[in-house]
């Protein structure tokens, strides 16, 4: 695993996921303690595995120490508490958007961007294995909707604006990771638009911005989470949208050609007032049951700060 060799069905299938990996170690205790053994254990958990145990006790060569599995019944236990992330949502109604949107100049031709939808779609995923109520609105991918997902597909920024209008109240955790149009055309023209001139220009006037008109909304849900995508100064633009667009929290990831677009990893910082949080890069759908284990968190503290 270490040295990442797939030449058996094991090690391929670890190779080949993005599923959590945990491994229960079970050896001779002087093939535990050999540095090489420790060091490729070093290398497994820098990279996320999780190890279970190994305990100590009689060993089948006849010798005794560490390096004994554990109890079948204890890696279940272990294997339970670390990898489902376990009710941290239930009961929670969750609004996620995602995707790009599309904005007519006419009958054939749209402005949209590169969005993939993979990020918010994983997120939905990760609400919904937390125990949420998740509704998705998307705009034009190429993906199938998560188990359990209510899902709701819209075209332009104006669409997903009315769609997330509609389906607000009692939400409690809106989550923004839809790349929505800043700008659209203000009239699309009525048929395909000719080829005359050497040059054309496009008026274009600014979309609505749904996120913060959740922020602003009265039926505000109880957090409100946007994304934020920078090609330069990620901290520092994410914080000002945070403020600016009166949000709970913004997760910032940085984007360009072969960041975060279309990609199937990426890499998070986390802001709030008063605090802040990486979540190292790996695939989309880790860091998205990472991320929601944080949502979860700050939901949670709002309720009581609430009462
Ligand atoms: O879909 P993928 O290929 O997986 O890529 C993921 C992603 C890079 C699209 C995603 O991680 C991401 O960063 N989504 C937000 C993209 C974006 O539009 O960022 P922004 O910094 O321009 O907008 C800030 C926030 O305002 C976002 O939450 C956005 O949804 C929201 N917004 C923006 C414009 C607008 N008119 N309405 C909005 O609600």
């Amino acid at each position: 695993l270490a040295q990442g060799f797939a030449d058996d069905l094991l090690t391929t299938l670890c190779l080949a996921t993005d599923a959590p990996i945990a491994i229960a170690p079970a050896m001779n205790r002087l093939m535990w303690a050999n540095p090489a053994t420790q060091a490729n254990i070093a290398t497994l958990r820098s990279r996320g595995i999780l190890v279970f145990g190994p305990g100590e006790g009689d060993q089948a060569c006849g010798e005794t120490g560490p390096g004994r599995m554990l109890e079948p019944l204890q890696i279940a236990e272990l294997a339970m508490a670390a990898l489902s992330p376990g009710p941290l949502l239930e009961g929670a109604r969750v609004l996620i958007t995602a995707g790009p949107t599309r904005e007519r100049i006419d009958p054939v031709r749209f402005i949209s961007n590169r969005s993939s939808g993979k990020m918010g779609f994983a997120v939905a995923r990760a609400a919904r294995a937390a125990g949420a109520e998740v509704t998705l609105i998307s705009g034009p991918v190429a993906l199938d909707t998560p188990p359990g997902v209510r899902r709701i597909d819209v075209e332009s920024a104006e669409q997903m604006h009315r769609a997330v209008q509609d389906a607000l109240a009692g939400t409690d955790i809106f989550i923004a990771a839809a790349a929505v149009a800043d700008y659209r055309s203000p009239a699309p023209a009525a048929q395909k638009i000719k080829k005359t001139d050497t040059s054309l220009e496009l008026k274009l006037e600014r979309a609505p911005d749904i996120l913060a008109s959740v922020a602003a909304d009265a039926r505000r849900p109880r957090l409100v989470v946007g994304f934020a995508a920078e090609t330069e100064r990620v901290a520092e633009h994410a914080r000002a949208k945070l403020v600016d667009k009166g949000l709970d929290m913004i997760v910032a990831n940085e984007v360009g050609e072969k960041l975060a677009f279309d990609t199937d990893d990426n890499a998070l910082l986390v802001l709030w007032e008063g605090g802040s949080q990486e979540i190292a890069r790996g695939p989309k759908q880790r860091i998205a049951r990472e991320l929601v284990g944080l949502i979860a968190e700050h939901y949670g503290r709002r309720g009581q700060a609430r009462g």
